[in-house]
């Protein structure tokens, strides 16, 4: 049973494989939160004996002995001006001027299955679910607050989300409406959150929990390059391997916030949500708001266990059902092989080549449109470019299907350029504030997909796209921010809704979109990673990871987004050299180790190679089919290596742990000659392994004296020693397999 009541100690307690999360109704109704970490049985209200701190004051009814306070007890969903001084799960101020909220326990249900959440992408349930709903209520302004839980057992994952309702008379203004607050009590926490720009995003820092309110957010619309809205708590010592971790992943992708604080008596208190700064909505007598999805899991097993949870869960329960069944296409994108420049016959040379490599879907990229010679003009008007594609897309496609390649086809529906015709068409479309010049980015402006007809317009435009012409996958393109959050649709009052309304409004439009052509893959895309999250997966099931395509820079830009999200929903691709973000040049190889990470493709002109590089394509693509299923469906691991060690190193393993893929780039000429040493990670101790082959790129070829065979546990814990690889930016590959029928060698010895 994942969700139990004692209605003796009033405890509520959520309990999956591996983990308990445990409430109780306080002496007043509050409802406190006791503990979230390995599975125990035990009522958790010892831990908090009342204690009369300074300053922390009391409810009335409990002022005798002045121990007990709201601002030292654990909350399950803050409130602000009764006594909490901390972290604030809720704010609004209602039209008679109250503010602020006591809020008390009114009922409780439990209910097999998953809640739903209509409107918000959020995980579906499992076979062992379980939901629970709890009510809190405020007196004095009639404020209801349900608190929803999703309990999956075997998983090891809790949802939470908020309903928040105007119980009241008078209507009421939500200025903060949070998914999760989580109150840990004791320990040293670190907070390990993804930061990041355009073309370097998601690089992991760990900075201890301070004594401050260190906020993970962003006001932009989208989830942004700059903050991914995934943080780990993490205890001090916790390794790949070993320690407590918490995640929390926001299944939203506009403006969040996650912060963090550790209060005067050392407790930490994590609130994590929908952004509040630029953020209110009104909310009439009766009426509810439901806060988006937050994602939680607690390992004691190492942050890789906690990465492989996340990816599990991701890909089994808030991607489409089905999203991975299948093998990913091998696809060449026109973007960095000819940018704007382009026209029929250049791109039926592109798929004529392209063919001849192996690919198998050709995605003509932005420029094909409207006016669209560069990336001033013509975003919104979505029909052929007359000079470009005479005749329409309809020959071209033909012709590239006739090649016996799928077509792929890049859009950025969410745009409009002022040098469109659309825009001259629907000015008030735009969000623009009246009587203020309106903030461009890229030349181009947002549209308003808080408006129905807007986004009914965008529908009926791509769905004849996708109807009239054979379309396997789009690319779903969106190259700014938000900023001037302004609707020509809503009265003064709710303004405050544009930003959230955006967001609704465009999960509404790809549900359709998606829901009506399930067989068209979608890849999004922000410029790059800029909304790569969780609210994406149901409707992408890869996105574009980085418009950095230098796979050095991508070996921290991947590492650091499979903290949270499944390699198979990263996108990557094998791009020319020197590499046009960063002119950095590396070996071709490598750049096929690091791209076949991911969903794996090209990003260049064919016709730029050499014959010999031609062929290596060739072979990498051989190599991709060979793998897909190990690198869609296996378990990805980060290695550790030695802090003299420039090599970053990372290992798929199959579900059943018979075979395992090892890939390593080596990022600087190391200074001495330090061994490549590493151990694996996710094999089976008792079986014996065999080496099936080794390639190495970028480094003269070197006879390597391995063992026939490995136990597991040699691999997993004496390691592998592999010979030194002098060049630039080197990079090897191995692929393991175990064979049960084969004995094995206790420990390896070199011949
Ligand atoms: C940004 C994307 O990330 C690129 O891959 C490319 O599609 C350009 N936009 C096109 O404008």
């Amino acid at each position: 049973m994942g969700i139990t009541f004692d209605p003796t100690s009033k405890t509520l307690t959520l309990t999956t494989r591996s983990s308990a999360y445990q409430m109780q109704i306080g002496p007043l109704g509050h409802l406190l939160h006791l503990y979230y970490g390995p599975r125990a049985a035990d009522c958790f209200s010892y831990l908090y004996p009342p204690r009369d701190v300074g300053f922390s004051p009391n409810p009335a009814a409990l002022r005798a002995g002045r121990g007990w306070s709201l601002d030292t007890q654990p909350q399950e969903y803050s409130a602000s001006l009764c006594g909490d001084y901390r972290l604030s799960s809720l704010e609004f101020s209602t039209d008679e001027g109250l503010r602020g909220a006591d809020l008390r326990y009114q009922q409780h249900t439990v209910s097999p299955g998953k809640y739903a959440l209509p409107g918000l992408p959020s995980a579906r349930g499992a076979a062992d679910t379980e939901s629970l709903s709890v009510t809190l209520r405020d007196a004095a302004t009639g404020v209801e607050v349900e608190l929803r839980y999703g309990v999956y057992e075997t998983d090891d994952f809790l949802t939470r989300a908020v309903r928040i309702r105007n119980g009241g008379s008078v209507p009421l203004r939500l200025e903060k409406a949070a998914s999760l607050c989580l109150d840990l009590p004791f320990g040293d926490w670190e907070l390990l959150h993804f930061f990041g720009s355009h073309t370097m995003e998601r690089q992991p820092e760990r900075v201890p929990v301070a004594r401050l309110i260190q906020t993970v957010s962003s006001r932009r619309g989208f989830s942004s390059h700059q903050q991914n809205p995934f943080v780990i708590l993490c205890a001090p010592d916790t390794t790949e391997r070993s320690g407590e971790s918490i995640g929390v992943m926001p299944v939203w992708s506009g403006s969040h916030e996650t912060s963090v604080e550790r209060s005067q008596t050392g407790a930490v208190r994590l609130v994590s949500g929908i952004g509040s700064a630029d953020f209110s909505w009104r909310l009439l007598p009766g009426e509810t708001f439901q806060t988006p999805e937050v994602l939680l899991s607690y390992s004691a097993a190492g942050l890789s266990a906690l990465s492989q949870s996340f990816h599990r869960f991701l890909r089994t329960h808030v991607a489409r059902p089905g999203a991975y069944d299948r093998p990913r296409p091998v696809l060449l994108n026109s973007w960095e092989a000819s940018y704007f420049d382009f026209d029929r016959a250049s791109i039926l040379r592109l798929a004529r080549d392209a063919r001849d490599l192996g690919v198998e879907l050709l995605v003509l990229d932005d420029g094909w449109f409207g006016s669209r010679d560069d990336d001033r003009r013509a975003l919104g008007d979505w029909f052929a470019h007359p000079r470009k594609l005479p005749g329409g897309l309809g020959p071209l496609i033909r012709e590239v299907c006739a090649l016996g390649l799928r077509f792929g086809l890049w859009v950025e529906p969410e745009m409009l350029s002022e040098d469109s015709e659309l825009y001259r068409a629907h000015p008030d479309w735009a969000l623009t504030v009246p009587g203020r010049e309106p903030t461009v980015g890229r030349d181009q402006l947002v549209l308003d997909l808080g408006r129905r007809e807007v986004r009914d317009w965008l529908y009926e435009t791509f769905s004849a796209l996708l109807r009239e012409h054979p379309i396997s996958y789009i690319k779903w393109d969106a190259n700014r921010n938000l900023s001037d959050l302004y609707s020509r649709a809503l009265p003064p009052e709710r303004q405050g809704e544009t930003a959230h309304r955006y967001l609704l409004g465009l999960y509404a439009l790809l549900e359709r979109l998606c829901g009506e052509f399930p067989d068209v893959l979608f890849e999004g895309c922000a410029g790059g990673g800029g909304r790569f999250d969780a609210g994406m997966l149901p409707y992408f099931p890869q996105i574009w990871c980085s418009d950095n395509t230098d796979p050095i820079s991508r070996l921290a830009i991947q590492r650091g987004s499979s903290y949270g999200y499944p390699p198979v929903a990263m996108a990557c691709h094998v791009s020319a050299s020197p590499n046009h973000q960063t002119g950095r040049s590396s070996p071709l190889g490598t750049r096929g180790v690091v791209a076949m990470t991911g969903a794996f493709g090209y990003e260049l002109d064919p016709a730029a190679l050499s014959e010999e590089a031609r062929e290596e394509v060739r072979q990498q693509i051989r190599r991709y089919r060979e793998l897909e299923a190990l690198l869609r469906c296996g378990d990805y691991y980060r290695l550790e290596t030695a802090a003299a060690l420039p090599l970053t190193a990372w290992q798929f393993v199959s579900p059943d742990r018979r075979e395992t893929l090892l890939s390593l780039v080596q990022t600087e000429a190391p200074p001495g000659p330090i061994p490549l040493h590493l151990r694996l990670r996710g094999l089976d101790p008792e079986a014996s392994y065999r080496l099936i082959w080794m390639e190495r790129f970028g480094c003269p070829d070197s006879a390597v004296a391995f063992p026939e065979r490995w136990s597991g546990a040699a691999l997993l814990h004496g390691g592998l020693v592999l010979p030194p690889m002098p060049g630039d930016y080197p990079s090897a590959r191995l692929l393991f397999r175990a064979d049960p029928g084969t004995p094995r060698t206790a420990f390896p010895t070199e011949r």
